[in-house]
């Protein structure tokens, strides 16, 4: 249905230009598999499979129809000292999937408070262990882990940051991103360029104290600020420094989780174990809101003691292992198994990058990377105005050539579907040229 114009007012949209939209609003009322429906009828190809979420297709029919059943079955449950049955289920299916390990998985909502819990849990962790000193947290130049206090504190976006400067969580600091253009630049794949910038982590044991220092956290792909795949040995060396210090590494795995990096996860696919996942989007395919914290054993067993009545773990959502969303949830887990989805992704990532990389040689190009199904083609920036041309990249393929894409500033990013038909990337990789060429 239509929205009327005087409608549009109160709804005060996130990470959006509200006033510039109102003016020409973008609007879906509808999806199916690959497609959107806009509030005029018009078909949209999604090439973004809706947020980084909806890996497997709009409104898949499981997951319609497993969330349906439950709904009229099981609407909600209290989730403290007592629970419902699909929360365990679920639990059980995310930790088969996960790397050798993680046994054990805690219930959010999104991926912002799968980042703050994570969080949580290692402060929680190292007290638990009598190493309370350790209260340092590292994050990384362009990481994004949400917009909850302590995403954003160990987050590295600037504007995500500024306006709360004064009163981001103490005791965080950051390593630095591992882009950089000049060595970078049009890499396939994770770049040969960087490993040392993991050394990064080392001076900053050295400034702190490693015995200070409770975790660190990255995505092992950061996928919000523009895809930047980590440099060949990167990460194996965080691990090693983590090791080294006793640090606990977080991977968060809110986009490359659920096949995203051709795996279940991106630590299975670059075989470097972290000791917390944070998951969300991919979990129950966007359809219901959820994200999980996936812990490796030794986290949960560290907090199983003292009287067995008590509370080990001061922390929780009210929609903690919601019961529709964890039927989402195990529908997708469901399709995941039968469509063998993870393998799908892995085999289009050839062609996708081979068609992200057909833009490596034009002129208003500065940079293509890739890793998996996530994809960016940076552009250069127009005198004075970054991020405008991204923006207009955008708008573009929305109103003039159907397609969604985002930007990230002036990278146009890309995160199609697992089970994507290549017969569709041809026409909006065409469309998209013409976007690029025709702009100012
Ligand atoms: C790596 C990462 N962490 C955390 C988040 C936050 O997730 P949410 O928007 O569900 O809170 C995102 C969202 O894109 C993300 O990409």
């Amino acid at each position: 249905m239509a929205v009327a114009r005087e409608e549009l007012e109160s709804y005060w949209m996130p990470f959006t230009a509200n006033r510039d939209f109102k003016k020409s609003p973008r609007i879906i009322t509808g999806a199916k598999g690959h497609h959107y429906t806009t509030e005029g009828g018009e078909k949209l190809y999604d090439m973004f499979s809706g947020l980084w979420t909806s890996g497997v297709g709009h409104c898949h029919p499981k997951i319609v129809e497993a969330v349906q059943k439950q709904v009229a079955e099981l609407d909600y449950a209290i989730g403290f000292q007592v629970s419902n049955d699909k929360s365990f289920e679920l639990a059980r299916r995310v930790s088969e999937l996960a790397p050798d390990g993680f046994s054990h998985a805690f219930f959010t909502n999104s991926g912002s408070e799968s980042v703050d819990t994570a969080l949580k849990i290692a402060l929680a962790y190292h007290r638990s262990k009598g190493e309370g000193t350790r209260t340092r947290l590292i994050g990384r130049e362009r990481g994004y882990h949400g917009v909850n206090f302590g995403g954003i504190s160990v987050g590295g976006i600037v504007p995500n940051r500024v306006a709360f400067s004064a009163n981001l969580i103490p005791g965080v600091d950051h390593i630095r991103t591992t882009i950089d253009l000049e060595n970078t630049a049009f890499s396939r794949g994770q770049p040969e360029w960087g490993m040392h910038l993991a050394d990064d982590l080392e001076r900053l044991c050295t400034l702190h104290g490693g015995a200070n220092i409770a975790a660190v956290i990255v995505e092992p792909v950061a996928g919000s600020t523009g895809i930047i795949a980590p440099p060949v040995g990167y990460l194996e060396r965080l691990r090693e420094i983590c090791d080294r210090h006793g640090i606990l590494l977080i991977f968060d795995e809110v986009i490359t989780g659920f096949g995203r990096v051709g795996a279940a996860f991106a630590a299975e696919r670059f075989n470097v174990q972290p000791d917390i996942i944070t998951t969300a989007k991919g979990l129950t395919n966007g359809v219901i809101p959820m994200g999980a914290v996936l812990v490796q054993d030794h986290i949960y067993d560290a907090f199983m003691h003292g009287p067995e009545g008590a509370i080990e773990l001061f922390h929780g959502y009210t929609y903690s292992g919601h019961p529709v969303a964890a039927a989402a949830g195990l529908a997708t887990m469901d399709i995941y198994q039968e469509e063998g989805s993870f393998d799908q992704a892995r085999e289009l990532e050839g062609p996708f990058e081979e068609m992200l990389h057909s833009f490596a040689d034009h002129p208003k190009v500065i940079d293509v990377r890739n890793y998996g199904l996530m994809g960016g083609i940076e552009l250069a920036a127009r005198e004075g105005a970054p991020g405008a041309r991204g923006l207009e990249v955008h708008k573009r393929c929305y109103w003039e050539e159907k397609f969604m894409i985002r930007n990230a500033m002036d990278v146009i990013c890309f995160s199609p579907f697992l089970n994507s038909k290549l017969e569709d990337w041809e026409p909006v990789f065409e469309r998209l040229r013409h976007v690029i060429d025709t702009m100012e």
